[in-house]
């Protein structure tokens, strides 16, 4: 059975960007860094519904630069060592782990992401997570953003399986909701413990780190 993972939020911490410059970055850093995701995000929903594929890195960049003029307290000569960090995002403490234990117990692994090849494959470089996962898959094959079902359908292709073959883990319970739909047994991993949305589109099983991953696959 295949297991497929979000890149961003899931294995990799978006936040430790700006947390390794947070002293550089000033009292901001934490609002900064949200909205740095926030728009980012927005951006592949508005690209996507406009029909207008730009890579997801271009959107990285334009919604950093979108947070220097909203947060004129956070010095803009820190551009480079953001964008360069987040390359190497580090991976969430149990993310080698799981995936390690879920390829000894003989399963398929993937990532499915918004993100470009060369940031992602970067990333999974950066977090030592290549040898564990049999492939990285990048909505810039279709050029379009999650969670059109188009997206969801390259993991299909990849595994020459049906949509309920797949176990779609994901920390976006927006991602989670086009997982679903999709026909996917989503586990939505709920760090945050943020409150539930989109009822009618719940996820399999919810889990509160990676690890619980393994005692739902259990
Ligand atoms: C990704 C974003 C949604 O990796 O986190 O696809």
């Amino acid at each position: 059975m295949p297991y497929v993972f979000d890149a961003y939020g899931t294995l990799f911490d978006f936040n430790a960007a700006v947390a390794r410059h947070r002293a550089a970055a000033g009292p901001d850093a934490d609002r900064f860094s949200e909205l740095w995701r926030q728009k980012q995000i927005e951006y592949t929903w508005t690209h996507t519904l406009a029909g207008h594929y730009l890579e997801f890195w271009t959107l990285t960049e334009r919604a950093l630069d979108y947070c220097f003029e909203r947060f004129p307290s956070v010095d803009r000569g820190l551009r480079n060592e953001l964008l360069g960090a987040y390359l190497k995002l580090d991976a969430f403490p149990d993310a080698g782990k799981v995936l390690g234990e879920l390829k000894r117990r003989g399963e398929r692994t993937a990532i499915l992401t918004n993100g470009s090849p060369a940031m992602v494959g970067a990333a999974v470089e950066a977090a030592g997570l290549k040898s564990s996962l049999d492939a990285v898959l990048s909505v810039d094959t279709v050029r379009m953003f999650k969670p059109r079902p188009e997206v969801y359908a390259l993991a299909i292709a990849e595994f020459a399986c049906q949509p309920a073959d797949v176990v779609f883990v994901s920390s976006n319970r927006w991602d989670a909701m086009g997982a679903s739909a999709f026909g996917f047994r989503t586990v939505w991993v709920n760090r945050a413990r943020a409150p539930d949305e989109y009822p009618d589109l719940p996820p399999a099983a919810v889990v509160s780190d990676l690890s619980g991953l393994l005692t739902v696959a259990a």
